[in-house]
């Protein structure tokens, strides 16, 4: 049997790890920068049968109890041009930098397209899980490629964006690869040509010009996103806690008829998208809680959790509005971050 790596801690507090602050603890927890330490750690883990625990920026999760087994963060934070090809500027970040400061960088260095996912927490290799998007701009569109480490022999891989599968606030690695990878890098084909993307009308309506600047929609997203999301370093939250849902067009249609101003999306054939925000407001949620959770007074899809709840209690709000929707609206809610340990994970 492998000795323990060094850089293995036992018995740490997740509660610092978490944006929603929930407490819990881990019985080992590992951060490495590199893949080589990275192999050690994973091969320690196998040998020893522990579950794993991948853990980003910690925004997208809820813990629902202690995890009996080893948390692993992967910290590499280099950022490189890999290419130049016309316009097109591929860059390389490592799956540890913060996802704000990436923005920040690639957009100060002349490289665009990440202008509209300013300010969404997170790290780079957490991005591509649940593929982020905001005011109009999906990860999925700007993904060149992956770097990958498979868990269960430690070899390296890359994925291209189509194997990667992404949807709406999906990809693979929360379906048939899920637990399979961990994700080492991530390739953005940015371009040096600023071409701004301004179908939200949130955003278009707060911009001070058509025609703005990279750092006007980076200033103008970073203060829409502070009007009305809680930084979880104030009052903890995992952003959205619910997708927004997608129905038949003919439960929107029934449902105009009694609520003309719900806002509703296209989606795909005979589907429409709801925004789960609204059905959470017009369901009287917004601002209330239950215990020591409650969903945001600014935004009714962020659940906020002031006091350090455990994930018992944040799930017992979750399911209480999801049933309050489903009861009013005939709509299934489905909950936007990953749920895991507690027996469960
Ligand atoms: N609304 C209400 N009550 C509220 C909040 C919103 O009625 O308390 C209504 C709004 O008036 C609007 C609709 O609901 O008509 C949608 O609200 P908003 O534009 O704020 O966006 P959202 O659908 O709630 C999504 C993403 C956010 C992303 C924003 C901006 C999901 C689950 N959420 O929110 O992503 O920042 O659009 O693009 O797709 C995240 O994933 O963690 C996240 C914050």
């Amino acid at each position: 049997m492998a000795k323990r790596p060094t850089c293995v801690k036992v018995g740490v507090d997740l509660q610092p790890l978490n944006t929603l602050a929930i407490a819990a603890q881990a019985d080992y927890f590992a951060r490495v920068s590199n893949v080589e330490d990275l192999r050690e750690v994973l091969l320690w883990q196998r040998e020893a049968s522990l579950s794993l625990l991948l853990l980003g920026g910690g925004s997208n999760l809820v813990l629902r109890g202690d995890w009996h087994g080893l948390v692993l963060q992967f910290r590499d934070t280099a950022v490189s041009v890999v290419e130049r090809d016309g316009d097109d500027v591929l860059v390389r970040a490592g799956a540890g930098v913060v996802w704000h400061d990436l923005v920040l960088h690639c957009s100060a260095q002349g490289w665009h397209g990440l202008e509209n996912l300013a300010l969404i927490p997170g790290s780079v290799g957490a991005a591509p899980m649940q593929n982020i998007g905001a005011y109009g701009v999906e990860l999925e569109s700007l993904v060149e490629s992956l770097d990958v480490v498979e868990l269960s022999s430690g070899k390296a891989a890359q994925l291209s964006r189509e194997q990667c599968q992404f949807g709406y606030r999906d990809s693979i690695f929360k379906t048939q690869a899920a637990g399979k990878y961990l994700i080492t890098a991530v390739t953005l084909r940015l371009s040096s040509y600023f071409c701004p993307v301004l179908n939200y009308p949130a955003l278009r309506d707060a911009l001070p010009s058509e025609n703005p600047s990279p750092q006007q929609v980076i200033d103008t997203v970073v203060a829409v996103r502070q009007s009305k999301l809680p930084d979880p370093a104030e009052l903890p939250n995992a952003g959205s806690f619910f997708k927004n849902p997608v129905v038949s067009s003919a439960l929107v249609d029934r449902l105009l008829e009694q609520y003309p101003d719900m806002p509703h999306y296209p989606a795909a054939a005979g589907q429409q998208k709801l925004a789960a925000a609204w059905l959470i407001d017009r369901a009287g949620w917004r601002g209330k809680g239950l215990g020591p959770v409650a969903m945001h007074d600014k935004q009714a899809l962020v659940l906020t959790n002031p006091s350090g709840a455990n994930g018992a209690q944040v799930l017992a709000l979750a399911d209480k509005v999801a049933q309050d929707v489903a009861a009013r609206f005939g709509v299934a809610l489905e909950i936007e971050p990953q749920c895991v340990g507690g027996g469960h994970g």
